[in-house]
């Protein structure tokens, strides 16, 4: 490791706090798909900020609407309408079925807010007292408290933070019959990703999810996506769900919205949307006018360079590269899944040198439960970069226990 490198982690160990595991890298600068650690050696990034800067790192036309934006006005509350909110809500709602956005600044945040309209939707408009939140066990949903809750996962994430909220349930997930049987008259909503992505990548089954779809319209609770990670043209669709054949009632969205400035949203149907009424919810900082601009930006280059059709072709590309990668180390590789850009490859053994390996090779990807490599690249990555990822891999898995 270099001095400087040396240098600026001995600086964070005294000041920040130690909430995070961080890799051996520093990161000063990237372009596109590229990254370059303070030395300046360049990776490829399959990472993109865990699926946050899609359309690639220093974007030159959104670094424009920054700067343009950042002259005129940056913020002014929420007590004031703002057209670049309005903008960006009447764009988001064209790429969906659901009608109203509620703004805020993260993931948890946007489902924070689905929690609470879910809540309030069943007090205040079905007149029933149902508060309970169904989720699925290996699922992420957030780090707040109420997020936290829901996320089905148990060990450290939890560890210490009781007493945590009530009201929240926990099925296996992929399970309809424990599914049918969690849901009750108490029940307000059912919240699922439709890719598991800090779980390790897990898709749902398409049938899973329309039975859940269905059961909570029989029931009269709500349908919930978490599409905080798989949205945003992630998955080849602009939202994971569309490849599920379901509406969703409420449905969540963060990481990719404005390609990296903190944003998050909750977009609800219309009769949904009136659980919520001036003073039930609310957040400084949420649907600013910068980040509302750069959002509402993000949304025409997706569409305009058809980016979830990109994102779709080049991860078929990548999936039957690594596919063929699987075929010819079977003990090395446990499974290839995923859907678009949103790609797990499950290692056998080994994982953390092999990933460490790739880095040193200058890749970035992550690894997820010590087994999983996550790939979330940038929307915009070249299918070569894909490809020679794959070769480094192969040669990684040909050279272990050589
Ligand atoms: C599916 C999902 N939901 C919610 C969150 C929480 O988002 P944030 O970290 O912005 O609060 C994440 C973050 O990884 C996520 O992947």
């Amino acid at each position: 490791m270099s001095k400087k490198y040396d240098a600026l982690v001995a600086r964070e160990k005294k000041v920040v706090c130690q909430t995070y595991g961080r890799y051996p890298l520093a990161l000063s600068r990237g372009a596109g798909a590229r990254l370059y650690d303070v030395d300046g050696k360049e990776y490829v990034d399959l990472l993109a900020g865990i699926a946050v800067v899609n359309l690639g790192h220093a974007n030159a036309e959104l670094a424009g609407v920054i700067a343009e934006q950042a002259k005129k006005l940056v913020h002014v509350s929420n007590l004031f309408y703002q057209e670049n909110q309005i903008e960006l809500a009447e764009k988001l709602v064209a790429t969906s079925a659901c009608d109203r956005v509620f703004f805020c600044n993260s993931g948890a945040e946007a489902n924070e807010a689905a929690i609470k309209l879910a809540r309030r939707y069943m007090r205040t408009v079905c007149y029933k007292d149902a508060g309970e939140i169904i989720t699925v066990m290996g699922s992420f949903h957030g780090r707040t408290l109420g997020t936290l809750t829901a996320t089905g996962q148990g060990g450290r994430i939890k560890e210490g933070f009781d007493p945590l909220p009530g009201g929240f349930v926990h099925v296996p997930c992929g399970d309809i019959e424990a599914m049918r049987a969690a849901i009750t008259g108490k029940t307000a909503g059912v919240l699922l990703e439709m890719i598991q992505g800090e779980g390790g990548v897990l898709p749902l089954d398409k049938d899973y999810v329309q039975a859940v779809a269905t059961m909570c319209r029989e029931a009269n609770c709500l349908f919930m996506v978490d599409e905080v990670q798989t949205g945003m043209c992630r998955t080849g669709k602009f939202w994971a769900h569309q490849h599920y054949g379901v509406e969703p009632d409420i449905f969540t969205c963060s990481k990719a919205l404005a390609n990296g400035l903190p944003m998050g949203a909750m977009l609800a149907k219309e009769h949904v949307a009136h659980g919520f009424v001036p003073g039930s919810h609310a957040t400084t900082f949420g649907g600013g006018a910068l980040v509302s601009a750069v959002a509402a930006r993000t949304v025409d280059i997706m569409r305009r360079d058809d980016i979830p059709g990109r994102a779709a072709r080049i991860g078929k590309v990548a999936m039957d590269a690594f596919r063929a990668i699987q075929a010819k180390h079977p003990g090395k590789i446990v499974a290839v899944r995923g859907l678009g850009l949103m790609i797990g490859i499950e290692l056998a053994h080994n994982g953390p040198a092999v990933h460490a390996e790739l880095r040193e090779r200058g890749f970035i990807c992550n690894l997820a439960h010590g087994e999983v490599l996550r790939l979330l690249p940038p929307l915009i990555i070249e299918q070569d970069d894909l490809l020679a990822f794959a070769a480094a891999l192969d040669d990684i898995l040909t050279k272990d226990g050589e």
